[in-house]
């Protein structure tokens, strides 16, 4: 990033002149740092969403909306989701480089070797109830892996840390799974790679031999991998905003979780197929379902459909779209969801209402399909989504620890309320 020193920018307001920096980043975004703004104007700037404010600079990840470009670390999701693994690209992400050979295998059996929850977890995931949806049970057990590892933060704390989450994420998910079915937990396996061993915790029982199929263990891995990261979206940017309060990794990411459970954010995955059974149940009205989308008067949207930054097609969801078929067809599955979501893609992208409003299908419109197919079941897909969020998140709340500018995140307001009157 560099300050373009010649470069400037001038807000005129009233009888003032205030000169801003202009910053631009390694891709030629130009943005005007208004940090001193206040304290030489005392002027504020008001975004509600942030739809035109940075609130860092960062070197993790890097989308053009425009153009559908979606990179790690420089280098295209469409290479890492066909080449790499997911914890290749968790290490990629965190320490900004591909590992080498060492520190990969070094790094995979760290995470291996952390895969176990200590035995008193039994009692946490025991007392909720049966019926609870997995991500509140996520992001309270992540919150509560804090009572179980207190030590003073320390770089190294951190970094054992983020071995903890990354090993521990998929055993909590797998036991919410397992507890709201009343089975018993299957503790992970040393001997499989890590999205293997989510299967064999997710859909193993001590009563038979489960083999993983590496058809669905590939697709699950490269679904983790689109999913690692997304520059400063909703929960990346609490998950910021908490850790800049110099709360911990866990608490930080446990509110990323709770973040991304919304239905407008990673919630919308379980959305979609609710809404794609919803238009097959009634008998696949593609059409009809569309202008009740449209409709302004009718709440309905288009699930899985736009997004704040891609004004293109979303990188990952076209990637989504054509690893469904391959898994559909290796597992033998119905079609009938992809057909009808491949329909309301093809209507849509030819309507002028979502033409004008450059709506695409985001990651969130097929990975459910692909989730299905697998066998997850609708609840649990936000949870994937998080597991593979998960590198990203601690990527970027280490990023804005080690940031020189840190500072605890503080956001003015503009008031409109009453103004003084007395208490009588
Ligand atoms: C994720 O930010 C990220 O990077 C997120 C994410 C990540 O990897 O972290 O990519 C993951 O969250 C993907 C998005 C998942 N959410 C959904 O699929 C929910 C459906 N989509 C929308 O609700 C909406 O598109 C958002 C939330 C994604 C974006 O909202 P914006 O940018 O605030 O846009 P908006 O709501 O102001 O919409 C602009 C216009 C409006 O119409 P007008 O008021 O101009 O007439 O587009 C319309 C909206 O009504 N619109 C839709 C629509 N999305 C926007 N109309 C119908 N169906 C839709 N899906």
């Amino acid at each position: 990033m560099t300050t373009g020193n010649d470069q400037k920018a001038t807000l005129s307001y009233g009888d003032q002149k205030i000169e801003l920096p202009v910053v631009v980043g390694t891709e030629d975004e130009h943005a005007i740092d208004i940090s001193k703004l206040r304290l030489e104007s005392g002027l504020i700037t008001l975004d509600p969403g942030y739809g035109s404010t940075g609130s860092c600079s960062s070197s993790i990840t890097f989308i053009d909306g425009e153009k559908g470009i979606l990179r790690y670390r420089g280098y295209p999701i469409e290479q890492l989701a066909k080449k790499s693994t997911f914890l290749e690209v968790a290490w990629l992400l965190i320490h900004g480089e591909l590992p080498k050979a060492d520190q990969l295998a070094d790094f995979t059996s760290k995470v291996t070797h952390h895969t176990m929850l200590h035995e008193d977890f039994g009692r946490f995931f025991n007392a909720l109830p049966k019926s609870a949806h997995p991500m509140p049970v996520c992001a309270a057990a992540i919150a509560a892996l804090a009572t179980f590892y207190q030590e003073p933060e320390t770089d190294q704390k951190v970094e054992e840390t983020i071995i903890r989450l990354i090993a521990k994420m998929p055993t909590i998910a797998a036991y919410s799974y397992k507890h709201s079915l009343g089975q018993p937990n299957m503790y992970p396996s040393n001997n499989l790679d890590y999205s293997s061993n989510f299967l064999h915790m997710m859909f193993g029982t001590p009563c038979d031999d489960y083999e993983v199929n590496p058809v669905v263990a590939k697709a699950l891995d490269m679904l983790l991998i689109l999913h690692a990261d997304h520059e400063q979206n909703c929960s990346t940017s609490t998950v910021r905003m908490v850790g800049s309060s110099r709360a911990n990794l866990f608490a930080s990411i446990s509110s990323g979780i709770s973040a991304l459970w919304g239905s407008l954010h990673g919630g919308a995955n379980q959305k979609v197929i609710e809404m794609l059974e919803a238009i097959a149940q009634e008998h696949g009205s593609a059409d009809k379902f569309l202008q009740r989308a449209k409709d302004r008067d009718d709440t309905t949207r288009l699930m899985g459909f736009g997004h704040r930054v891609y004004k293109n097609h979303d990188p990952r969801a076209t990637i989504l779209k054509g690893a469904c078929g391959d898994v559909i067809n290796s597992l033998g599955g119905s079609s009938q969801l992809l057909e009808i979501a491949m329909r309301l893609e093809e209507i849509a992208l030819n309507d002028d209402y979502f033409i004008e409003r450059n709506l695409y299908p985001n990651v969130d419109f097929y990975s459910g399909v692909i989730y299905q197919a697998i066998g997850f079941p609708v609840n649990m897909f936000t949870v994937i989504f998080a597991m593979g969020r998960l590198p990203g998140w601690m990527a970027q709340w280490r990023e804005m620890r080690a940031d020189p500018a840190f500072r605890i995140g503080r956001p003015r307001q503009v008031y409109t309320g009453a103004t003084e009157r007395a208490y009588e």
